[in-house]
């Protein structure tokens, strides 16, 4: 809990853009959500350093807040103070060669667009994922198919600058940022920017990437109403009555027979399973309740206990 006094100084070091009880369903594609006891959108590297040591001598939990895009805020909200890195110094994106450094707060869209137009490919497989470069590189985002077998952020980045809760800035090679399927090892660190080298081809081949993944997800995935893409990771082995070595947690959950699912405004997604949807004003316990239920019928229909994908806030 952030005391009055700290308030005040907190207000002082965001010279008053700081808000208080910022309701999050704001700021998550799921649109649910309570509030962060205080949001802070810091407007350069030493603003973000102040609000990071202020929080370690108040001793008051931050949480990093990218797009939003891979969330499940608890209805009672973040305590303590939750960062943005939405201002303009950190949504920078310049070309050298065939290497593009990204701010963390650029849209995946941006990044994208922007890298077809260079002729530079790679960055196809982010198409359609509504997230910012930070919350991407730190969940290792991806999909199933890529072009060229790039598929997620571990396939394109080789630098990641980080600045640690210490205040040190630090660059970080693909290596050292422990990329393992949908996460990585920088969940104590924040994102600063990341390089990522991409490969010379034409414009129109790109575009034609593109749209043809767009194309699949229209067709797959629901994209009509709020949610958060994927709910659970897909499970990797399996038992071996399974048609797959490595079935999609999708699949697994439509043979359970659970699409339609309801509880309150949270729903399985009747076109993809393994998306849950916000039908209007959801509340992160219906979420909840569901997803356990999700678990609990497919480990007793495949023996497979799946594990979310979707972060949970606070954890
Ligand atoms: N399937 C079903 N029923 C369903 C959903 C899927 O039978 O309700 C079957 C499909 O027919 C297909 C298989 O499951 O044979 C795989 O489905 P899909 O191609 O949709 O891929 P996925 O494994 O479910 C992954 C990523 C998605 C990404 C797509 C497309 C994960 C957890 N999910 O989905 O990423 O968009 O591939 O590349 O890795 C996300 O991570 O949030 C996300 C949406």
């Amino acid at each position: 809990m952030l005391t009055t006094l700290a308030r005040q100084e907190l207000s002082g070091i965001s010279g008053g853009r700081v808000r208080f009880d910022e309701p999050l369903r704001l700021h998550t594609s799921f649109r649910i959500g309570g509030p962060a006891e205080a949001w802070v959108e810091p407007q350069d590297i030493e603003e973000l350093n102040t609000v990071l040591s202020f929080a370690q001598a108040a001793d008051v939990p931050v949480t990093m807040i990218g797009g939003g895009a891979n969330l499940l805020v608890r209805d009672a909200g973040i305590p303590g103070v939750v960062v943005s890195l939405s201002a303009l110094v950190f949504r920078r994106l310049t070309r050298d060669g065939t290497a593009v450094t990204v701010g963390a707060g650029v849209g995946l869209d941006r990044i994208v667009a922007m890298t077809r137009d260079a002729g530079l490919g790679g960055c196809e497989f982010l198409t359609g994922i509504p997230g910012k470069l930070g919350g991407a590189v730190c969940m290792n985002a991806g999909t199933r198919d890529g072009e060229g077998g790039f598929r997620a952020m571990s396939d394109v980045v080789t630098w990641v600058t980080v600045l640690r809760r210490t205040g040190a800035m630090s660059v970080l090679s693909a290596a050292d940022v422990g990329f393992q399927y949908r996460c990585s090892g920088l969940n104590g660190d924040v994102i600063l920017e990341a390089t990522l080298q991409l490969i010379p081809r034409p414009s129109e081949e790109i575009a034609r990437n593109i749209a043809a993944l767009m194309a699949y997800k229209r067709a797959t995935q629901d994209l009509s109403a709020p949610s958060a893409g994927c709910i659970f990771k897909n499970p990797r082995g399996g038992p071996t009555h399974l048609p797959d070595e490595h079935p999609s947690a999708g699949w697994l959950i439509d043979r359970a027979g659970l699409k339609g699912l309801r509880v309150g405004n949270a729903m399985v997604s009747p076109r993809h399973a393994n998306f849950i949807v916000n039908l209007g004003s959801a509340k992160a316990s219906d979420v909840l309740a569901l997803i356990s239920a999700i678990q609990y019928k497919v480990l007793q229909e495949h023996g497979l206990f799946l594990d979310l994908e979707v972060q949970v806030l606070p954890a």
